[in-house]
């Protein structure tokens, strides 16, 4: 029996993984997996039952499972408490206890939906790429960091430090990726200023010389950030550290135009992993039957081929979850201002998916 930690945290997030694990119930059963679903809280609603975003039992019952599935957490609540107890506190607290290092966000476009995207239909058409995010460390973990008083003055500081081992893994991650795609990394650094950048640069094509099969460029974070919106067609794989990576992923999600559509997954080594959609919150829609459960579902997909070895049920869910935006169904982000269609709940269209499930 494979224990999957379902953590819904707040605002959409109950919702849109509701479904996700309908989706991911049926076709467990399909596939035969034994799957056992343990439901906890995390972010702000933990903040609400017991005071902090995360709680050690629940990091211990994520240990002793296969996976993590986890909705979104935030929201307007909580913004005004103090950085250790927001609840953002608690998904940086969940990476780096369970130490998932790799963070992988495809960002592809979904013909159906090109339209919506800022950019124009020749830019997004060739869209298909993945950011592969180092995401325990860097800036967001490094020490020194803080806030202090020095002559009268305040000042506030952090730290972007990495170590060699780590930026070799989190490269090897990236050049395995791409062997599955087209064999192609982009390596995204500040090496012009930063020093870190440097040591990135020189693991990065230390470990380059194992995949003789994949391509490897260099690429400057302020360019790259110019080229993601210039010609996206160009990049396959992405490879940075924790900060660059969460700047740009959002920027690919972007452009895509179908936000509401982007899985993620983040990896410790051994194929544990938690899985999550990259839209946030979303709480002035929350708890309306309003929010896009397909991210969350294809989260699924991610989850089905990474951490249960069903690379047959993640292609299942993929291809219902085409199949039902050919249909032209669409919760109310995916329609187009202009457009006449009526928008359908984040539970029917969970419905939608389980009916257009083809599982054995
Ligand atoms: C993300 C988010 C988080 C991050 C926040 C909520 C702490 O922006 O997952 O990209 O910065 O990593
Ligand atoms: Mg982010």
């Amino acid at each position: 029996m494979d224990r999957i930690v379902l953590l819904p945290g707040d605002g959409i997030g109950p919702e849109v993984l509701a479904e996700a694990r309908r989706v991911l119930e049926a076709v467990s059963g399909a596939y035969g997996l034994a799957l056992e679903f343990t439901e906890e809280l995390i972010g702000g609603a933990s903040i609400d039952a017991h005071g902090t975003p995360l709680r050690d039992e629940v990091i211990e019952l994520c240990r002793e499972s296969r996976a993590v599935l986890l909705g979104a957490v935030g929201g307007p609540k909580w913004d005004d408490m103090a950085v250790d107890v927001r609840p953002e506190k608690g998904l940086l607290a969940i990476r780096k206890a369970l130490g998932l290092f790799a963070n992988l966000r495809p960002a592809a476009v979904i013909p159906a939906l090109a339209e919506a995207s800022t950019l124009r239909p020749e830019v997004v058409d060739g869209i298909d790429l993945l950011v592969v995010r180092e995401l325990t460390g860097g800036i967001y973990f490094g020490e020194p960091r803080g806030r202090d008083e020095v002559g009268g003055k305040r000042r506030g500081f952090n730290t972007m430090i990495y170590d060699e081992d780590e930026v070799a893994r989190i490269s090897r991650v990236a050049f395995e990726q791409a062997r599955l795609r087209r064999h192609h990394v982009t390596h995204v650094h500040k090496a012009n200023v930063l020093d870190v950048s440097q040591l990135w640069m020189d693991v990065v094509e230390e470990v380059a010389k194992d995949y003789s099969d994949v391509t490897l460029a260099h690429q400057l974070v302020d360019s790259c950030a110019m080229l993601l919106v210039r010609d996206p067609g160009r990049f396959d794989v992405l490879v940075t550290g924790n900060l660059f990576g969460d700047i740009l992923s959002d920027q690919a999600a972007e452009i895509t135009g179908s936000l509401g559509m982007l899985p993620s997954a983040s990896l410790a080594t051994g194929g544990f992993g938690l899985y999550e959609p990259v839209h946030g919150s979303a709480p002035d829609i929350a708890g309306q039957d309003k929010a896009n459960p397909l991210a969350a579902i294809l989260s699924v997909a991610m989850l089905l081929e990474t951490s249960l070895a069903c690379p047959e049920g993640a292609a299942a869910v993929r291809s219902a979850v085409s199949d039902v935006l050919a249909a032209g169904h669409r919760t109310g982000d995916l329609i187009l201002a202009g457009e006449s269609r009526a928008a359908v709940g984040c539970r029917a269209m969970g419905d939608h998916v389980l009916a257009a499930l083809e599982t054995p």
